[in-house]
């Protein structure tokens, strides 16, 4: 969203007090918004270039108290590396700097930085050396979460060093007269422990920001906003039956009534067990003009030989945007509604992974795109979906991905394998659900892979496929933990799937974070 847009949005009644962001291009920036925002101060995001003039003219509309420099991909010495209007700092304005950010801070008062003689990726435990200003109120020992390959080695005498560790001689300092920190971990990380309180230590003692702003606030925000894209235009809903498009078609449907839509659900054959049902039941409930297209024969078979992960995506993708533009032309819909969430476009942007609902093919037969859950994360969206009147059935689903099982497959995508995988994801599902261990968890699921593993069944040798049992605990997918779940839970997993899916001989459990894994597998 771009700035001047968002901003003019704030400065109208709503005055509640803001946070600017500026994006060094960092994986967790918009996790930086989304804590921001979940402590109640509206944050909005803008380039790491916004001058200290135009931050001057936004603070002259808006109740902005406080700039945040994100992370960021690059090395602060490295030429052509994203800086900051030395002016910036000279606002007045609260500013805490965030790993390059931190490191940035450091460079422009002349500090040292350097490559890091070890370079700390993941939890590591920091030292507080003086529990002042963001680090107010915190125990000695930190475990904080840590992505760098620089380090600040020292700061100028006018800095004063709050925390280190043993890889890190200045993980956090502050200025000792001017309102500027710094910290080398990101707080807004869930596996920095702490994260949040330092963050509210920043916003509300160092800030003085008001906590009046909620996520509640978003759902009028973005009816008012669908309207005036779509102003008496006509859309196709892309729903999948997963939380986000069916938030999405909801606020459309809100915004601009079911007459004026058609939702459209592909059956790509890719689907989990039970789901295209389940899409039919609440959805045919709502009044809407549902259609259900069966397309599994054509996804079956425009993956066939393909084993590449981003291959396969993209076949997907294609394939699922062509089969909307052939509904849209029947309905005439002049816009394509996408449940396309943050975490979404910033995988396909950095390169990890290309996830269908960005991969879209140039030359689109819409007037337009509605994306109206672009900027915010899954658990963000079951609130706005919550604050809609979805009942939990729905807020409550698991995340799926848009290729469905063909990204749980290695290799080649048969029919044959889906249903393998199909039915030992079933029994993942039904165990851990009956187990009651759904609630805390992000996801379950299982994956197959194409290696076979020999056996022993009755008194015969078997050679049967290695299937991955997985469950992830997270809270927004951009991290996610391995789940420790109970013995006697993956034993009844490991033997209904070896019992009951032929096929199938030897499930794993999946002992990978993220990162450095992906929790899908593909
Ligand atoms: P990864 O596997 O990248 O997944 O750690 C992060 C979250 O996104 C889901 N996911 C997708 N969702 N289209 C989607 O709509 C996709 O192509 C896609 N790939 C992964 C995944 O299930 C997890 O919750």
């Amino acid at each position: 969203m771009g700035a001047t847009r968002a901003l003019k949005a704030n400065s109208g009644t709503n005055r509640s007090d803001a946070i600017l962001i500026l994006n060094f291009g960092g994986q967790y920036t918009h996790l930086i918004g989304r804590n921001v925002r979940e402590n109640s101060v509206y944050s909005e995001i803008v380039p790491n270039d916004t001058s200290a003039r135009r931050i001057k003219r936004i603070v002259s509309k808006t109740n902005v108290k406080g700039i945040i420099l994100s992370g960021g991909p690059d090395s602060v010495y490295q030429k052509g590396a994203p800086g900051l209007d030395q002016k910036v700092l000279d606002l007045g304005i609260p500013v805490l700097g965030l790993c390059y950010g931190h490191q940035l801070i450091a460079k422009m008062a002349n500090g040292v930085v350097k490559p890091a003689e070890k370079k700390e990726f993941g939890g590591t435990k920091a030292t507080i050396d003086r529990g002042v200003a963001v680090l107010k109120g915190l125990e000695p020992r930190q475990d904080v979460w840590m992505s760098h390959g620089d380090t600040v080695y020292s700061m100028p005498p006018e800095y004063e060093v709050l925390a280190h560790t043993d890889n890190t001689p200045v993980a956090a300092f502050r200025h000792k007269d001017r309102p500027i920190y710094g910290l080398q971990w990101h707080p807004e990380v869930m596996h920095t422990k702490n994260g949040v309180q330092m963050l509210r230590n920043f916003l509300f003692d160092q800030c003085g920001c008001k906590p009046d702003w909620k996520m509640e606030d978003f759902a009028p925000r973005a009816l008012e906003a669908i309207k005036h894209r779509i102003r008496g235009g006509s859309a196709v809903v892309a729903l999948s039956g997963g939380v986000d498009s069916s938030v999405a078609t909801a606020l459309v449907a809100k915004a601009i009534g079911g007459e004026k839509m058609a939702v459209v659900y592909v059956d790509t054959g890719l689907m989990r067990k039970g789901e295209t049902e389940q899409v039919r039941e609440t959805f045919s409930a709502l009044g809407t003009d549902l259609r259900i297209i069966d397309a599994e024969e054509r996804f079956v078979k425009a993956l066939k030989g393909v084993v590449n992960p981003e291959k396969k995506r993209k076949i997907i993708g294609r394939l699922f945007i062509r089969i909307f533009e052939e509904q849209a032309a029947l309905i005439k819909a002049d816009y394509l509604v996408q449940g396309t969430i943050y975490p979404d476009t910033i995988e396909s942007k950095g390169g990890i992974k290309t996830h269908h609902n960005i991969a879209l093919p140039r030359k689109l037969k819409f007037r337009g795109i509605v994306e109206p859950l672009k900027d915010l994360y899954k658990d963000e969206v079951r609130i706005v979906g919550r604050s809609l009147g979805l009942p939990d059935s729905i807020v409550d689903r698991q995340p799926f991905p848009g290729p469905g099982l063909a990204v749980r497959i290695k290799g080649e995508v048969t029919k044959r394998k889906l249903e393998m995988v199909r039915e030992a994801d079933w029994i993942v599902t039904s165990e851990i659900e009956k187990a009651g261990l759904a609630k805390g968890l992000w996801q379950y699921f299982a994956t197959l892979t194409d290696t076979r593993s020999v056996g022993v069944r009755g008194d015969s040798r078997s050679y049967k496929r290695i299937a991955g049992v997985n469950a992830y605990v997270s809270r927004d997918a951009m991290t996610a933990e391995f789940a420790e779940l109970p013995w006697d839970v993956l034993r009844a997993i490991s033997t209904r799937i070896t019992n009951e899916v032929p096929g199938i001989g030897r499930p794993l459990y999946n002992i990978t974070d993220k990162p450095p894994g992906t929790i899908e597998w593909e």
